[in-house]
This record gives structure tokens, C-alpha cells and sequence, in this order.
């Protein structure tokens, strides 16, 4: 694993930024796996920024999402479908039918599994960005996840819940049940970007760069994949 240790969340944005777009420039209908949450925003702003000085264009540049949280669209403010647009997708010239995320209101949870799934088949990530939870998660996939999980619905821990309360209104507003990709489907990707900001990360980290690889840290699976980038700041690093 390529570790790059910055000095605070700007420059782990800037660097990650960097990274990112090397992979849009290169190929310019790359499938960019994207994440939600607080540590990948200064990245989006960078990316929303370079468009519009730069010009970089993501018009044929296709995007999978990782999660989605059950019972949530776009008609909620708290769903991913609806982080996406509002952080990134409407700064960008990106087209809404080439982005992709699990139906958080699907009728059939198996078939909408089984729907991405097959998506994720035909479209291989180009680069796939991830967050990590404090307690070592990679999208919604908590620990004890078996590392052959593909697409599934989990149960969200409740450091999770915790952790994701503070973007609600109120803790019981967060839903207890997620769609996720697994960390096979992760796993896929030609290269992933991790990326962590924070002392509240720093055990996790530790795990995922010299723990143990075990189900019970499910980030320390990328300690087995041949292109995987951390970029964290002194923070996040200060048990390694
Ligand atoms: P965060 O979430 O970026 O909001 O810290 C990361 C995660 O839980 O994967």
C-alpha cells in the first residue's frame, strides 16, 4: 500500500485531487467509484472547482456510488442519491444517466442487489475513492463482513449510526439499514484511493496499513489489492 501522509484534510484533498485527476485526464470515459460522507468534500470541491477554471470535462466519465441508505431517494435530503448531486454532480458537466447508485426504495431488495451487481460487472472502477470508519468499515461493510460479500443490505453498526447521526436531525432519524457494495466489488477496482482525515480515524488506520488482514477490520483487505493509495493526514496517521 502507497502511504502518503499529509499535514491536515487540505493537503489530503489536494493530493487526492491530484490523484483523481490523472485518472480522468488519461481516459476521459473512466468509471470513477465514488463515496459519501465529510472526508471526501474537499476532493469534490477541487474536482467542481477544476471544471470550471480548467475545463476538465466529465462528460463521458461514468460513475458507481457505493451505498445507499435503505428507504431513502432523491427526495430526501439525507440519501446519497441526493449528497452526490448537491457536492458534486451539479458543478459538473456530467450526464445524470451515466451516474449509479443502489435504489434505496427498491421494492426487491435481492433483485436491486443483484441489479448492481451486474452493473458493477460491465463497468469495472477505473479508480474507486473510499472513507474508513472508526471501527475500520469501508462503505457500510461492518466488521464480520465476509470478504466475498458482493452488493448487499447490512444492518448498520451502532458506532455507525452514531458516528452518521450528527448529519440528521435527530439520531433516530438514521436509517438502520444501508445498501453497499462488498468488499469483493470493491476489491475490482483497478485502483483504489483511500483517504482519512482526523484523530477518530487514527485506529482504523493503524489496522488498515499494519494490522492483521481480518474480516473483523474490513478495510485491511486492501492490504491485498496491487493499487492502493492512503492518503491521511498527521492526524489520522498518529499510530503509525
Ligand atoms: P466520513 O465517513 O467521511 O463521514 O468520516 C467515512 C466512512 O464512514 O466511511
Amino acid at each position: 500500500m502507497n502511504v502518503i501522509i499529509t499535514k491536515g484534510y487540505d493537503e489530503m484533498s489536494s493530493t487526492a485531487f491530484e490523484v483523481m485527476k490523472e485518472v480522468v485526464t488519461r481516459n476521459p470515459s473512466a468509471v470513477l467509484g465514488l463515496a459519501t460522507g465529510t472526508t471526501p468534500l474537499g476532493l469534490y470541491e477541487r474536482m467542481a472547482r477544476d471544471h470550471r477554471e480548467n475545463g476538465t470535462s466529465y462528460r463521458e466519465i461514468r460513475t458507481v456510488n457505493l451505498d445507499e441508505y435503505e428507504g431513502l431517494d432523491i427526495t430526501s435530503d439525507q440519501s446519497y442519491v441526493r449528497f452526490m448531486h448537491e457536492k458534486l454532480f451539479r458543478y459538473i458537466d456530467i450526464d445524470p444517466k451515466n451516474t449509479n447508485i443502489e435504489n434505496g426504495k427498491a421494492r426487491d431488495a435481492a433483485r436491486e442487489c443483484a441489479r448492481y451487481n451486474a452493473l458493477l460487472e460491465d463497468m469495472r472502477q477505473d479508480i474507486q475513492v473510499l472513507g474508513i470508519g472508526s471501527n475500520g468499515h469501508i462503505a457500510f461493510n461492518e466488521p464480520g463482513t465476509p470478504f466475498e460479500t458482493e452488493t448487499h443490505v447490512v444492518d448498520l453498526a451502532e458506532s455507525t449510526i452514531r458516528d452518521n447521526s450528527r448529519l440528521f436531525a435527530r439520531p433516530e432519524d438514521v436509517p438502520r439499514r444501508a445498501y453497499t457494495m462488498g468488499p469483493k466489488n470493491i476489491m475490482n477496482a483497478k485502483k483504489i484511493l483511500i483517504l482519512a482525515s482526523g484523530a477518530n480515524k487514527a485506529k482504523a488506520v493503524l489496522g488498515l496499513v499494519e494490522g492483521e488482514v481480518t474480516e473483523q477490520l474490513p478495510a485491511s483487505i486492501l492490504q491485498r489489492h496491487p493499487d492502493c493509495t492512503l492518503v491521511c493526514d498527521e492526524a489520522a496517521a498518529s499510530l503509525l
